[in-house]
């Protein structure tokens, strides 16, 4: 079986603040772009992976994790063509787990819904659940609560530095809020709606300023995007990558060229 990986760029991103087992609490809107790595799944006697990442490999922990939860004894051969730059807030990694998890839960005849399997996906990576689920989610917790919202399509071009930014620097550089109004429900309205200006408006995300200390080529990304017309720009998860909204596909691709013509890693693309 071929399927599509996609990628994810987090809309909002809110850290609410510590918990006791060392993660965040977080509040995030977080939408699946066509940016995308190609997965092709093969029933095999064992769980296995060609990506050379081994036993970290996050498409292996998923498919280990539906096997165990579902009581299968089946294996799989995983194959993954990577597009998703890794380390770089996109999800790629975690792309390839919820994938892994959608496709196999039809080869091994599995029967579970989105809802089951991403309650699976939640052991494997903080942004699975999202991922499984499909569509725009709004993401809580650590990442384990899960719900879709209603949201159009939205053209942007998404970029990377070239630098990656350890996420659980970022997030320890962190401080956390508190907000009596969420930003997220505000982003949640203009993504219903469809009004690019209110969604370019509510852009936020709490741990860019870590990262951006952390990593100053996230800020010059930025500067650049800007500068290339773009409506609203900000960086997804905890980086490097930053994304910028264009009113239309063909700006966004002018801006990627551009952006590949600075020597950025750039590509356009559109939620799904
Ligand atoms: O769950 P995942 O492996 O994606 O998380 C990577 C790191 O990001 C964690 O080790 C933690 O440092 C940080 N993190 C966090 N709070 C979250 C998600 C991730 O602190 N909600």
């Amino acid at each position: 079986m071929k399927l599509e990986a996609y990628a994810k760029v987090n809309f909002t991103l809110e850290v609410l603040g510590r918990r006791g087992d060392g993660y965040h609490e977080l509040r995030s809107v977080v939408l699946p772009v066509s940016l995308a790595d190609a997965i092709e799944i093969t029933e095999d006697d064992e769980i296995s992976s060609d990506s050379g990442y081994g036993e970290n490999d996050l498409a292996v922990k998923a498919a280990r994790a539906l096997a165990a939860s579902a009581g299968v004894d089946r294996g799989a051969r995983i194959h993954i063509e990577k597009k998703i730059p890794v380390g770089g807030g996109l999800g790629g990694g975690s792309a390839d787990a919820a994938a892994t998890l959608v496709a196999l839960n039809e080869i091994w005849r599995t029967g579970l819904s989105r809802e089951e399997l991403s309650e699976i996906a939640s052991a494997v990576g903080s942004d699975v659940p999202a991922l499984t689920l499909g569509g725009a989610v709004l993401m809580e917790g650590r990442g384990e609560r899960v719900s879709r919202v209603e949201s159009v399509g939205v053209d942007l071009v998404v970029a990377n530095p070239g630098v990656e930014c350890s996420t659980a620097t970022v997030y320890s550089a962190c401080r956390s809020f508190h907000r009596e109004v969420s930003p997220s429900a505000a982003m949640i309205d203009a993504l219903a709606k469809g009004d690019l200006t209110a969604i370019a408006g509510s852009l936020m995300n709490d741990l860019e300023r870590p990262a951006t200390s952390l990593c100053p080529a996230i800020g010059r990304l930025s500067d650049d995007i800007r500068s290339l017309g773009a409506k609203g720009v900000l960086m997804s998860g905890s980086g490097s990558s930053v994304f910028g909204i264009f009113s239309s596909q063909s700006d966004a691709a002018a801006a990627a060229m551009s952006l590949r013509k600075m020597n950025y890693g750039a590509w356009s693309c559109r939620t799904i």
